[in-house]
């Protein structure tokens, strides 16, 4: 159904909304016609092209670079190295509103950290002859041997504290039932189909960076920092993303090196790296170790859990996963304590990716509560339902609003839960062993500080802007659906403009928090030019509301009117607008973080859910399939259903991928990873995609905002890995706790047949 299709004909003068519908994207049409424009598809006259030249060791030093035959080849202009590059500066650190992916801007020293690190960068007329002269760069290392293998498990240096109630070891010693068990996840690679790039261009003392940024303000200031340049000086572009996954939250070194190599040729310069460079130059979620200590009553109470988790670095930064995010809210135990620790490793600086820190740590968490289920032998819908707090233990606050038990009774429900028998092996269909597993999600639910406008203006149209940006989830529509709602203007008359550094300063599209923390400052903006609009249409020589009451105005479908009064009888705001001489009528709006908000700052804020999911199991051929998900989210007031839905279901596809393919490695010797391309790093394709059923709640969370909006996506991966191995052991026997899950582990299990 077309947009204009679902507003009917007669949305002229009707109150209509579409929250909470399955509205398509505007931006659609322009993606499908290839109108738009990613940041490498942004062209200039006298566009040059950047080639990094990678380090081929992971530790050591550079001891000679030599750029001589690289510098003579044909269309070659410039190659930049630490000899040349200049003066680069770093962050400020721990500042949230310029952050850096690398504290190290490129080339500081001749330093190696990592494999495939930048050592020089080679600027061509062509992106052939700037890829043969990077190959024709020598450099010669001092080569010290790689940290790689650091065993997570056996750490024994300091622990850092992140939660703490009660006595955790006192309470777990003593307890009935326990489990106590090792759980480990991967280095996983983003893969977003864009890969990460720069087109920069200067014009006097001024750059313009079209990016790959999941935050273009972010990406101002920091670049502003790095390069030495007021912040005035730096304009960020991201007008569509081909998605990031957290990998393109903050700038990586490649955007200083054009944005160094443009100022330097004069002219503009691309730099998009390779798929390979992906998998060594711009983050990945870092591998994690969790030993999960749970103690229950014979009963199923919660009695005491502890999480000891730690995750790998690089050398240059100290980036600690979280994955103890999720673990002092879900259930309610009295006794708990979380820590954490870090271990460096020869790889480059992990970052966040989908769901960071509660991700992994639900999977280690939600996999020890089934396992402690089936100890107890409760069902292990039963024993979460048996321990939902009343409020958050880890903090004392409030929920804002939260319906775990919702969700898993709804999941139960939706999935047939009911009809599961819990001996292994012992459910079929067609011949195959079917397994059946689930586990509870939660996400934390944020508002960031946000500024948007929205214009009146003359020819009828209305304007929204803000520097957040469209991440690919919608969030174009998002803005239009709003202003729709709130002035019942068509979408054809609705401009959406985000992903520029030149707007009101938005939100980042990160955390899933860009949606709950746009919406304050798009219905303050709006409501605002509509405060102006009617006193103009109360006050405007000519206007037939002259001397009217603005407070007895209305504004219905781009028409002013008297409220008591049908919409025909009034006038259209380009009318007003037009007779106060104005070219548009602006109003501004703002967010208040929710950390900052006194409604907000002492409440528990998160969004729950829980995915219950079937896999085919075939024996005889070790074939194991996730053929079925059903997927509960609690994410507050749902405003785009079709967009939302989408999330999810690419974040559980992303799930199965986490369960059963995702994995970088890395040679052992090199430090190089040995998977870095799409045919070596196994991402769930269609093929291996589950029938997918998701149902969203959809209980407004008022304090979030006026919507009761929070955010859906990352939630989507929550939980899913877990239920996969939880069904993985229903259907074969086999606890799998270091994912993936491989074949080499299901050949171990007893089930033998069908
Ligand atoms: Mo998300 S990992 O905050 O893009």
């Amino acid at each position: 159904m077309t947009i204009a299709a679902q507003m009917g004909s007669g949305a002229g003068t009707m109150k209509t909304s579409l929250i909470g519908a399955a509205v398509p994207r505007i931006d659609g049409p322009l993606k499908t016609t290839g109108v738009a424009q990613y940041a490498a598809d942004f062209h200039f006259p006298g566009l040059t092209h950047a080639m990094p030249v990678q380090s081929t060791i992971a530790s050591g030093r550079i001891t000679k670079l030599d750029v001589s035959r690289a510098e003579k080849m044909p269309g070659v202009l410039l190659v930049l190295h630490h000899g040349n590059i200049g003066k680069l500066y770093r962050v400020v650190p721990n500042d949230f509103s310029a952050t850096s992916s690398e504290a190290r801007p490129p080339f500081e020293d001749e330093k190696i950290y990592y494999w495939g690190q930048f050592v020089a960068v080679v600027i061509a007329e062509t992106l052939e002859q700037a890829t043969a002269a990077a190959k024709a760069v020598v450099v010669e290392y001092e080569t010290a041997k790689p940290v790689m293998t650091v065993s997570l498990a056996d750490y024994k240096g300091e622990r850092k504290s992140v939660s703490k109630r009660g006595k955790a070891d006192e309470a777990f010693a003593s307890a009935p039932v326990r489990v106590d068990q090792l759980y480990v996840t991967p280095v996983e690679t983003h893969n977003p189909i864009e890969m990460h790039a720069t087109v920069a261009t200067w014009d006097g003392d001024r750059v313009i960076l079209y990016e790959t940024s999941q935050g273009v303000v972010n990406a101002r200031m920091a670049m502003a920092q790095i390069l030495g340049v007021p912040r005035e000086n730096v304009q960020v572009i991201t007008k569509f993303l081909g998605s990031g996954f957290g990998g393109k939250l903050f700038p990586w070194p490649h955007s200083a090196l054009a944005a160094v190599a443009s100022k330097r040729l004069g002219r503009p310069v691309k730099l998009s790296l390779t798929r390979k460079m992906m998998f060594s130059n711009v983050g990945h979620r870092p591998r994690c170790a969790q030993v999960i200590k749970i103690g229950a009553t014979a009963e199923g109470k919660l009695v005491s859990l502890r999480q000891d988790y730690l995750n790998h670095t690089s050398f240059i930064d100290d980036v600690d996963e979280g994955c103890g995010e999720a673990t002092p809210y879900l259930y309610s135990v009295p006794n708990l304590e979380v820590t954490s620790a870090l271990v460096q490793r020869n790889t480059g600086t992990p970052s966040p990716m989908r769901g960071p820190g509660a991700v992994p740590g639900l999977f280690a968490m939600e996999s020890a509560m089934d396992e402690l289920a089936i100890a107890l032998k409760i069902d292990p819908v039963e024993l979460r339902l048996r321990n939902e707090p009343v409020k958050d233990e880890g903090t004392g606050q409030q929920f804002s609003s939260r319906h775990l038990k919702e969700c898993l009774e709804t999941g139960a429900k939706k999935f047939g839960w009911e009809k599961r028998t819990p001996a292994i092996g012992s459910m079929k269909r067609d011949g195959k062993i079917l397994g059946w597993g689930m586990a509870a999600a939660s996400w934390g639910a944020y508002r960031f500080p946000a500024t948007a406008t929205v214009e009146f203006c003359a020819n009828g149209r209305i304007c929204v802007r803000s520097a957040t940006q469209d991440i690919g989830t919608g969030t174009y529509t998002v803005f239009a659906q709003i202003i729709h709602d709130r002035t019942g203007i068509p979408f054809e008359r609705i401009d959406v403009i985000l992903g520029d550094t030149g707007l009101p300063e938005g939100a980042m599209s990160g955390g899933s928090w860009a949606t709950a923390s746009s919406i304050p400052s798009i219905v303050g903006a709006v409501d605002n030019a509509k405060k102006t609009l009617l006193t103009l249409a109360a006050t405007t020589p000519g206007s037939p509301h002259m001397k009217a009451d603005p407070a007895k105005l209305e504004l219905t479908s781009g028409r002013v009117h008297a409220a008591d009064k049908h919409p025909d009888s009034g006038v259209s705001f380009e009318e007003i607008v037009d007779l106060a001489k104005l070219s548009g009528v602006m109003g501004e709006g703002k967010t208040l973080a929710t950390f900052e908000d006194a409604k907000t700052k002492d409440m528990s804020l998160h969004s729950y859910g829980c995915q219950f999911v079937e896999v085919e199991w075939e024996p005889e051929m070790a074939r194991l399939r996730v053929s079925r998900v059903v997927s509960v989210i609690d994410g507050g007031k749902i405003i785009n259903l079709k967009a939302a839905t989408n999330q999810i279901m690419g974040a559980v596809v992303m799930g199965v991928g986490m369960g059963l393919l995702e994995q970088t490695i890395y040679d052992q010797r090199t430090g190089q990873p040995i998977n870095g391309s799409m045919a070596d790093y196994l991402v769930a394709t269609c093929a291996d995609s589950p029938k997918i059923d998701v149902t969203f709640l959809d209980h407004p969370d008022l304090v979030m905002n006026e919507y009761g909006a929070r955010g859906v996506g990352e939630i989507g991966l929550a939980g899913v890995a877990p239920a996969i191995t939880a069904a993985v052991y229903h259907a074969t026997g086999i606890r799998v706790r270091e994912l993936p899950v491989r074949i080499e582990d299901l050949l171990k299990s007893k089930v033998l047949e069908a």
